[in-house]
């Protein structure tokens, strides 16, 4: 007989011991004081006591509000419900954004180093870059995290600062895949006039090469992000790239036209794109 991970000279005896009195014990306090909270903390295993933020009631809601919001469900809407402020501002501050984040740039990640891709250059990886490649939280955090009323002149004079920080898991994936040799496309909603600035604070913050940076011509104006983005996508295949991956924090990034290989939806519960 194979007791491989036993000493040949333990004894029967003494290796069943502990298991005997775990059987005494165990059978001790499911028969006393132990038997009822025991019941009950089964029951409150199935009724999360909180959200990300911590809070109790209003943040289960805020979480189901959350989680509407980033599967596309609830669309259109202009601002946080002004209860949730708190919850989002949580969300966004602490870990588990980040770790929401890391998450779905660790995925894409894995998938683009499976691909066997043609060494031709022409391989491409779409990014957006609001709230994908440079975080505006230090906008937001002064806006009530998404609750007050967008207002298009603060937020202006704001990207005009240049001051956006990466998204720290977004420079991660950014680097590893130009070491692959895949070729980055930001393709932005920002407008013309946002270049240079937008040049410089992606440069800034470690953004250092890119094959284009189309942002939203005049040709563009009145019409959706989601058509924009489709058209620019598709203008991209056309000239004979291809699109392994494209990676935003809107549903209007991901959707559409030529969307790519594979898309991946980062999280954003500030602001909603059509
Ligand atoms: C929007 O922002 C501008 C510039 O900061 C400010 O002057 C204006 O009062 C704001 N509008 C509203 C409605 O808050
Ligand atoms: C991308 O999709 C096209 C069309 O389905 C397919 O031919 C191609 O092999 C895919 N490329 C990669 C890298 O998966
Ligand atoms: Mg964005």
């Amino acid at each position: 007989m194979q007791r491989s991970l036993h000493s040949p000279k333990s004894s029967h005896t003494m290796e069943r011991l502990p298991g005997v009195l775990l059987f005494f014990l165990a059978i001790f306090f499911s028969t006393t004081q132990a038997y009822e909270p025991l019941i009950n903390h089964h029951i409150h295993l199935l009724r999360p006591q909180s959200g990300a933020g911590g809070s109790s009631v209003p943040g289960l809601s805020c979480l189901s509000w959350r989680l509407a919001v980033e599967v596309g469900n609830i669309i259109n809407w202009k601002t946080v419900p002004a209860q949730c402020g708190s919850y989002v501002g949580h969300y966004m501050l602490g870990h588990q954004y980040r770790k929401d984040s890391k998450l779905i740039t660790d995925v894409a990640w894995l998938y683009a180093k499976s691909l066997n891709l043609k060494k031709d250059g022409k391989n491409v990886w779409v990014f957006d870059i609001d709230e994908t490649t440079l975080s505006n939280l230090p906008y937001f955090a002064r806006q009530g995290f998404g609750t007050k009323a967008f207002n298009i002149t603060a937020f202006n004079e704001w990207v005009l600062e240049g001051r956006a920080p990466a998204l720290p898991e977004s420079l991660q994936l950014y680097k590893k895949l130009l070491k692959l040799g895949v070729k980055v496309v930001f393709i932005t909603g920002r407008e013309e006039d946002q270049r240079s600035v937008t040049i410089t604070n992606l440069r800034n913050v470690g953004y250092r090469t890119w094959e284009k940076l189309v942002l939203k011509g005049s040709a563009y104006s009145g019409k959706t992000s989601y058509e924009f983005k489709s058209a620019e996508r598709a203008k991209l295949e056309k000239s004979g790239f291809r699109i392994i991956g494209n990676m935003g924090d809107q549903w209007s990034d991901i959707l559409g036209a030529s969307a790519g290989n594979r898309t991946f939806k980062l999280p954003d519960p500030l602001y909603y794109v059509s």
